[in-house]
């Protein structure tokens, strides 16, 4: 089935083309010199971007896939999560589209969409040999998925496209919002989770010591957080208790320039270890419980170096009684894009899914977040 996917949940303006599971299209407005000179994502301006965009876009993917705005047999966006103005946007151009062409609508979860990710074949008309070298097959169900984003950390048991279960999540900020905000503040680079990645391979991650949170025991409403992460507390070490946790210590007057950028590279390689280490030692014990021997990666994090080597040097080192299998999806399906929302949208309406021309737009989903009574 020929869909047309649609993603416009943050600051990607992007759009799609996917028949039966490959990519035939896969266009990535991003708006990020327009976020830059606030070093963060604007609501109001992205939603806007988006919709001076969202045609051109459109247009551009169906060309892209070589083929006429007649082909397409449906349309999928994102719903949910994301900003409530810049999911509108898309949301509303996807039932357009699909009431004017009289064909089956679909609104579907920015998360669900990340996991799908992997899923897809990687045959785009535009795929280098690289990639297409890279077509590796669907990672079959169940498995662990492992999303993190700007918004979302959660480790979950995948059983379908649209069945998950939540293991584990964030008592308090995001993987990817934890290197955006450190970023931010010692203006490593804006986005800043990309910043980090390449500011860390010239710094020692051993050069800072920066705590674990203790989150091992159930609190006293029972809540267990055996797979559950946080941040907070390592946002605030990095940023306003940096010298407690530096491991030599300087006199600060002999810092000359080169040791000051190398400090730079220090902070962000020690604050990424730190933050990789918390997402693996949940994700370790998911899989000692489990038993589930493959784990499969999405969101824009999942583009991280760090988290790509140590995860595959943990499946080359696993002893359990089968092979560990990680797979991630390629450095283009981690981040936000439209061939997931495609992807993921197909499946629904190859089943018969319909979404009603009426149903709109939601900046949370309850079941990503820990819930306290
Ligand atoms: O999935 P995504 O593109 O958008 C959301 O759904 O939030 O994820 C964006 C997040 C940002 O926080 C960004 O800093 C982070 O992914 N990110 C990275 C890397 N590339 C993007 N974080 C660490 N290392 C990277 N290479
Ligand atoms: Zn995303």
């Amino acid at each position: 089935m020929i869909v047309l996917g649609i993603e416009t949940s943050c600051d990607e303006c992007a759009a799609a083309v996917v028949n039966n599971g490959k990519i035939l299209s896969n266009v990535i407005a991003s708006q990020i010199s327009f976020h830059a000179p606030w070093q963060g994502v604007v609501p109001e301006i992205a939603s806007r971007m988006h919709t001076e965009w969202i045609h051109t876009v459109a247009s551009e993917a169906v060309t892209q896939a070589g083929l006429a705005i007649t082909d397409i047999q449906g349309t999928a966006a994102t719903a949910h999560p994301g900003l409530l103005g810049s999911l509108l946007v898309g949301l509303h151009f996807a039932k357009a589209f699909a009431w004017a062409r009289d064909i089956p609508f679909i609104a579907v979860d920015h998360m669900l969409a990340h996991l799908y990710a992997c899923q897809l074949s990687f045959f785009s008309i535009n795929a280098s040999a690289a990639n297409a070298s890279a077509a590796q097959e669907a990672p079959a169900y169940p498995f662990l998925g492992l999303l993190v984003s700007g918004g979302h950390s959660i480790i979950c048991r995948a059983d379908n496209f649209d069945d998950i279960t939540v293991l584990g999540t964030t008592i308090d900020d995001a993987v990817g919002e934890a290197f955006d905000k450190v970023a931010k503040h010692y203006s490593f680079g804006y986005p800043g989770g990309q910043a980090i990645d390449k500011l860390a391979q010239k710094g020692n991650s051993d050069a800072f010591a920066f705590p674990m949170p203790k989150l091992h025991k159930a609190d006293k409403d029972g809540n267990d957080h055996r797979y559950d992460v946080s941040y907070s507390g390592l946002k605030t070490a990095v940023v306003n208790q940096l010298e407690q946790f530096r491991v030599k210590a300087k006199c600060k007057d002999e810092i000359d320039d080169s040791e000051a950028a190398n400090e730079r590279a220090d902070i962000a390689a020690s604050f990424q270890k730190t933050a990789i280490d918390i997402l693996l030692r949940a994700l370790f014990r998911a899989v000692e419980d489990t038993g589930l021997c493959t784990i499969v990666a999405g969101g824009g994090v999942a583009a991280n170096s760090c988290l790509r080597t140590r995860l595959a040097e943990y499946a080359a080192g696993f002893t359990g009684e089968k092979k560990l299998k990680v797979i991630f999806p390629p450095p283009e399906l981690c981040g936000d894009n439209a061939a997931m929302v495609a992807g993921l949208g197909e499946q629904y309406l190859l089943r018969g899914d319909r979404s009603p021309l009426n149903c709109t737009a939601s900046a949370r989903v309850r079941v990503f977040k820990k819930q306290y009574p």
